[in-house]
């Protein structure tokens, strides 16, 4: 038996494993990994032609749901690189650091903070029971150097977390868009760790990307809208899975806070990997407005247009990975169906109709009659205006049925001899394969409503 299957078998419903997400991923397109063709490179991957529908549909949902919907938050998109005395204000030079321990037996590497309790108690290997060395730090932050001229260059980092943008844009925020507080902004955009043990295909990447949410209020108000947005933050991921039950809160202990936090709850998703956090509801306080008042001696506080109190607003942060996201919905939605009918089992990606890269095939019966072949392309032509739509003639029904199921297309319209008698076409829905006939103008309207998110 195999640790996965262990573990699947431990938490009581399967699980799937990692290795068919990425087995699948780069089968289809959704993922490849980086430069694969030197050898690659730890913990970068990219993304193919499915991927990057599945992720730009991810995040467009995001953005509707969190600045197009709440009048109360705007966006914005910082650049990677950023000043250097931003990241020592932030406190990332000094504290955003990996502490880790090597066995001196069978030289693995293990980060301190990941070791099961008992062997950080006995300081012994999890592996092989060796000894483990004294804790060494690593900071994560990536380096680069802007300007060409060597003794002019300034040493700089890539963005270690997205969020900072949103704090050396606040100001201006504030300014130029007649917010006034309590508000927030929002920024989805790439940030770069250099890990020390990336892993876990997507899970812990060196460079991702991150969805972010900083709200800004009065301290008085700090409470009501750490609860707001924690309730808010963990309804969201509840309505895009299939198994509401592997998702919970999970309060950090005093001795795992970010040095900027002074109370945090992750949202975590059970997978083969056990819980994991997938977003951080972080109580920043006003950590971050008063370093940067302090570090560029611009002042950053408040005045309130009516009572006139003047005061450093207080930050509720929610903290999502892009990354983490797709990953865990492929977790969530990949299932391995036995055929009813004792043939082949059938793989279905249940991914949501709004998040799906694929929202319907167009489908002819038969590739050799061309009445059947133009009316198909000639629905596609139609439909892939106002949805992802693809023409697939190749292999027998049954197969490419299957093909879109792999994907999690939700919809596929086949064109058979009866659309050429009465113009209606076959709809065939992917969970349940259900099949309803459908007339070719109603066709668009039909599936807009049910892959269009409102
Ligand atoms: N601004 C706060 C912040 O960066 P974080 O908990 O370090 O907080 C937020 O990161 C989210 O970013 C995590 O919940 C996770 O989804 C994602 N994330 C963090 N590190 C990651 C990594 N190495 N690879 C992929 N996603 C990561």
């Amino acid at each position: 038996m195999t640790q996965t299957e262990e573990k699947t078998q431990a938490t009581g419903t399967p699980m799937v494993p990692i290795e068919k997400i990425v087995s699948l991923s780069k089968r289809r397109g959704f993922v490849y990994p980086n430069s694969e063709i030197y050898g690659g490179v730890s913990g970068i991957y990219d993304f193919g032609p499915l991927g990057v529908e599945l992720r730009n549909n991810i995040r467009r949902y995001w953005w509707w749901s969190m600045v197009q919907t709440n009048d109360n938050v705007v966006g914005i998109e910082g650049s990677i690189i950023t000043h250097p005395r931003v990241w020592e204000a932030s406190g990332h030079v000094e504290n955003f650091v990996d502490r880790l321990v090597d066995c001196k037996n069978c030289k693995r590497r293990f980060r301190q903070d990941h070791l099961p309790e008992e062997n950080l108690l006995k300081n012994k290997c999890p592996v092989c029971g060796g000894e483990l060395t004294e804790p060494r730090t690593f900071n994560l932050m990536m380096e680069t150097y802007i300007g060409v001229v060597e003794g002019e260059r300034m040493k700089t980092y890539l963005r270690g977390e997205a969020c900072q943008n949103i704090y050396l844009d606040y100001d201006n925020v504030l300014k130029s868009s007649r917010m006034q507080i309590p508000f927030g902004i929002c920024q989805i955009g790439k940030a770069f760790r250099n890990e020390v043990t990336p892993g876990n295909f997507l899970f812990r990447q060196r460079e991702f990307e991150q969805w972010d949410l900083q709200f800004f209020v009065h301290p008085g108000e700090m409470q009501q809208w750490f609860d707001y947005w924690k309730q808010f933050r963990f309804e969201w991921y509840k309505g895009i899975i299939n198994h509401k039950d592997r998702l919970r809160f999970r309060a950090h202990g005093p001795d795992e806070l970010a040095h900027y936090a002074k109370q945090a709850f992750d949202i975590e998703y059970q997978t083969v990997l056990g819980w994991q956090e997938w977003e951080g509801i972080h109580w920043r306080q006003d950590w971050d407005l008063s370093r940067h008042s302090q570090f560029s001696g611009q002042d950053l506080s408040y005045t309130d247009p009516e009572t006139k109190e003047r005061y450093i607003p207080w930050i509720v942060e929610t903290s999502g990975g892009v990354d983490r996201t797709f990953l865990n919905l492929l977790l969530d939605a990949y299932e391995e169906e036995p055929d009813p009918a004792g043939k082949e089992s059938r793989t279905v990606l249940r991914l949501h109709p709004w998040l799906a890269p694929v929202k319907v095939a167009v489908l002819p019966l038969q590739k050799n009659k061309e009445e059947l072949v133009t009316t198909a392309r000639d629905i596609h032509k139609k439909l892939r205006r106002l949805m992802v739509s693809q023409y697939d003639d190749i292999a027998n029904i049954g197969r490419r049925y299957r093909r879109q199921d792999e994907i999690g297309t939700p919809f596929c319209v086949t064109v058979d001899f009866q659309t050429l008698d009465d113009k209606t076409v076959t709809v065939r829905e992917r969970d349940g394969m259900t099949q309803v006939r459908v007339a070719i103008d109603e066709l668009p309207m039909y599936l807009q409503e049910r892959v269009t998110w409102k």
